[in-house]
C-alpha cells in the first residue's frame, strides 16, 4: 500500500539547516494499523505530512522515495497530490478544526469533500453524510447534518471529522494524535471507531501518539521514532513483551498503569531530546541512555527483520 524510503526531510532555519527526519524506511500493508509513537519532536508529525505531499513550508527540503499504490510521489505535481488527498489517503489532527470551517454546516462540510472527488449530486451527497454520521455514532445524524462545528462538543466534531476523512472510502487514514485533547472516555471510543471502520472499510492507518497506552488499544505494527529516526519496529505483541531498544522501555515504563491508584508522579525519561540542528555521527539517544559504551558515538544501523532495532548494547535475539 505505502513504502516509504530512505525519507528526509530538512528545514532551512536562521540557525542553520535542521534535519527533522533522517533517513527513515517504513511499509504500510493494505489493511494494517501502523502506530507511529515517540516523544513531541521525534518527526512523527512531519514524516507522515511529507507522505500526504502537505510540507508546504518553502524551506523544507524532501528527499527520498514514497510510492503509495505503487505510485511514486515525491515530486509529483501538487494537482496530483491534491486529488489524491480526500480520495485515496486523508489525515485527522488532533484539532478537528483543523479540518473544519466555522461558517459552514456539518453536512455541508461532508458533502462538499464528496462532490470534490465523485461524480455524484449534492443530494446523495447529503445522504451519504448522514449515513457516514450514523456510522461514526453521532446520535440523531439527520439533525446533526444541520449543526455548525461549534454546536457540537469535542468528541463529536472529531467524530464529524473522522466521518469526512472517510467520505470517499480512502484506502490510507493517517490520524495524528486525534484523541490527545479529548477525555479518557472518549478517547476511548473514537479508538474502537478507528478499529472498527478500518475493519469495515479494509483501509490501511497510520497511528500517531506519544502514548503507550493508546498503541497497546490501536496497533498492529509499531514503529518507535526518536530524533527523526527509527529506534525500533515489531508487532505490538514483540514490543510489549521484548522491548530492546533503552528508548521503548523508558517509553514503557511511563504508561500510567491501567488499575490501582495512579502514582503521584509518572516516571519520565530523564533529559531533553537533541537538538536536530547540528546532528552528529552518534546514537541519537546515548546522552540520555544508561546503557551507552563507547561505540554509541557511532550512529547505529535499524537491525534485524521481523523485530529491528537501532543500538550497539542490545541482544538482537
Ligand atoms: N516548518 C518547520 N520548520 C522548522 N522546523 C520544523 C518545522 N516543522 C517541524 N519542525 C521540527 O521538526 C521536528 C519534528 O517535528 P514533528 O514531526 O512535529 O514532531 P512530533 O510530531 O513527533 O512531535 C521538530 O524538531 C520540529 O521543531
Ligand atoms: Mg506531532
Amino acid at each position: 500500500m505505502l513504502s516509504v524510503r530512505d525519507l528526509c526531510v530538512s528545514f532551512r532555519t536562521e540557525q542553520g539547516v535542521l534535519r527533522a527526519i533522517d533517513h527513515v524506511s517504513f511499509d504500510v500493508e493494505a489493511g494494517e494499523i501502523l502506530g507511529v509513537v515517540g516523544e513531541s519532536g521525534s518527526g512523527k508529525t512531519v514524516s507522515l505530512l511529507a507522505v500526504m505531499g502537505l510540507i508546504n513550508d518553502p524551506n523544507a527540503t524532501v528527499t527520498g522515495s514514497i510510492r503509495f499504490k505503487g505510485r511514486e510521489l515525491v515530486g509529483l505535481k501538487p494537482s496530483d497530490l491534491r486529488k489524491l488527498r480526500g480520495r485515496d489517503m486523508a489525515m485527522i489532527f488532533q484539532d478537528p478544526m483543523t479540518a473544519l470551517t466555522p461558517v459552514y454546516t456539518i453536512g455541508t462540510q461532508i458533502a462538499e469533500q464528496i462532490t470534490t472527488h465523485q461524480n455524484i449530486s449534492k443530494r446523495a451527497a447529503l445522504d451519504r453524510a448522514v449515513q457516514l454520521l450514523a456510522e461514526v455514532n453521532i446520535p440523531k445524524p439527520e439533525e446533526a447534518i444541520s449543526r455548525y462545528p461549534h454546536q457540537l462538543s469535542g468528541g463529536m466534531r472529531q467524530r464529524a471529522v473522522i466521518a469526512m476523512a472517510l467520505s470517499n472510502n480512502p484506502s490510507l487514514l493517517i490520524a495524528d494524535e486525534p484523541t490527545t485533547a479529548l477525555d479518557v472516555t472518549v478517547q476511548a471510543q473514537i479508538l474502537d471507531l478507528v478499529r472498527k471502520l478500518q475493519r469495515e472499510h479494509k483501509s490501511s492507518v497510520v497511528f500517531i501518539t506519544h502514548d503507550m497506552g493508546v498503541i497497546a488499544e490501536i496497533a498492529d505494527h509499531v514503529m518507535v521514532m526518536y530524533a527523526g529516526r527509527i529506534a525500533e519496529r515489531a508487532n505490538k505483541a514483540e514490543i510489549f513483551r521484548r522491548p530492546l531498544h533503552p528508548y521503548t522501555r523508558a517509553l514503557l515504563d511511563s504508561i500510567p498503569p491501567l488499575r490501582g491508584p495512579r502514582p503521584p508522579r509518572l516516571r519520565a525519561i530523564p533529559g531533553a531530546p537533541p537538538s536536530l540542528l547540528h546532528r552528529t555521527e552518534a546514537c541519537a539517544f546515548a546522552p540520555r541512555c544508561a546503557k551507552k559504551i563507547e561505540i554509541c558515538s557511532l550512529k547505529p544501523a535499524l537491525r534485524g527483520t521481523e523485530h529491528e532495532v537501532a543500538c550497539h548494547v542490545v541482544n538482537h535475539g
